[in-house]
């Protein structure tokens, strides 16, 4: 029997928290829309306490993307809570996703509370969100170090306050799959009430374990998996989004699950977050990267020219990489122009389109064949001149 797994995007909120990263309202607004076509089944719009931009952002992906939960972060405090819940309130399905660390090394150091106080303030913070939503979200920040017999207590009396999804976070990425998975199954096993929320795991890419972790999790139990595109986020990132997806899919032999993710909308996205994010994708990134597809050897070459399924194990097509061999010129119209750029991830009012295209058009007469990479330069002279 198939399970569904629901997809957490936190790309507006942890991959906004990259360093050097900062994105306006205009464009989160772009990008969630882009997100909601993708098909993820949660955005994570911002943690609106933290700036009146962030506020401002949540609350329009609030009130415009619709057919999607949208959650806000908030600290368990009641004025995170509430200003959450303010950004939110117009979405259609909102979430309020309120998180306490459980660790030893947070309670002591960061948060200075006894074990006691952090039960008190999870519990009344899911008190609190509940009383604005029905859809309330736990985080146990940096749960994968703290003590089994606490960080279950603390689940137990978040679900009891009304959680109904609660995440057990990697959030320094110290975990590794097999210890990971252990670790979920003992909290499914242990935590009284369990089966009735939402299990779901948030794994960051410290040890490049993420996806691999948040795999392992999903064997283990898991019903939820967040993450970003192409896996941006704090110091080393979050769980790559499509690598998760497109693993679930391709290796679906093994874990037996299904998404909502419409897959053919994966390149698109994540050509959209780089372009936006200014965060290039490295060439031999899985799944979105320039070499994700290309085979340079006369042995692969040879291999997939007669029978493409010798060395590759997913068709570019189902992420959205074309196979057209359109191939742009002199010759070629505004509309080919048009629809290269969509699947490059740019999206130009007419304006942009007529001068991008005019300078497309003087580019050609010099040069027979214009690559990807010259309509790039082409258009990101035109959005952001010097
Ligand atoms: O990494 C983390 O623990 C987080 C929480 C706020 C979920 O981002
Ligand atoms: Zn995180």
């Amino acid at each position: 029997m198939t399970r569904r797994v629901y997809i957490f995007d936190t790309t507006l909120r942890d991959g906004e928290q990259s360093p050097g990263v900062s994105l306006n309202a205009g464009e989160k607004l772009q990008i969630a829309r882009q997100l909601a076509r993708l098909g993820v089944d949660v955005i994570e719009a911002g943690f609106p306490i933290a700036s009146q931009g962030d506020f401002e952002a949540v609350q329009a992906i609030a009130r415009e993307v619709r057919g999607v939960t949208v959650a806000g972060l908030a600290r368990a405090g009641f004025a995170d809570i509430d200003r959450a819940w303010e950004a939110l309130r117009d979405a259609e399905q909102p979430r309020i996703h309120t998180f306490i660390a459980t660790s030893p090394i947070h309670m002591q150091h960061k948060l200075r509370m006894d074990p006691e106080q952090v039960i008190e303030a999870a519990v009344a913070a899911v008190k609190r969100a509940k009383s604005y939503v029905s859809d309330v979200e736990f985080s146990a920040e940096d749960a994968s170090r703290s003590e089994l017999d606490f960080l279950c207590r603390v689940l137990e009396a978040a679900i009891a306050a009304g959680a109904t999804v609660v995440n057990i976070p990697d959030t320094v990425g110290y975990a590794t799959p097999q210890e990971f998975a252990q670790f979920i199954r003992e909290i499914l096993s242990l935590v009284r009430g369990i089966e009735k929320v939402v299990v779901s795991v948030h794994c960051h890419d410290d040890l490049g374990l993420a996806v691999a972790n948040s795999l392992a999790a999903v064997a283990a139990g898991a019903t939820q998996v967040e993450g970003a595109i192409n896996g941006i986020g704090e110091r080393a990132g979050n769980a790559a989004i499509e690598e998760v997806v497109m693993a679930l899919f391709t290796r679906r032999d093994q874990y037996g699950c299904t998404t909502g993710i419409r897959t053919e909308e994966i390149y698109r996205t994540s050509r959209l977050v780089a372009n936006l994010t200014g965060m290039p994708i490295q060439p031999n990134k899985a799944v979105v990267g320039k070499n994700a597809f290309a085979h340079e050897s006369g042995i692969h070459q040879d291999g997939v020219l007669k029978e493409r399924t010798t060395y590759e194990i997913m068709n570019p097509t189902m992420v959205g990489i074309s196979q057209s061999n359109l191939v742009l010129g002199k010759h070629s119209g505004r509309h080919a122009f048009r629809q290269r750029l969509a699947e490059l991830g740019y999206e130009l009012n007419d304006q942009e389109l007529n001068k991008a295209f005019q300078r497309f058009k003087t580019l050609a007469d010099k040069k027979k064949e214009i690559t990807d990479a010259d309509l790039e330069a082409i258009v990101e002279d035109e959005l952001r001149p010097v």
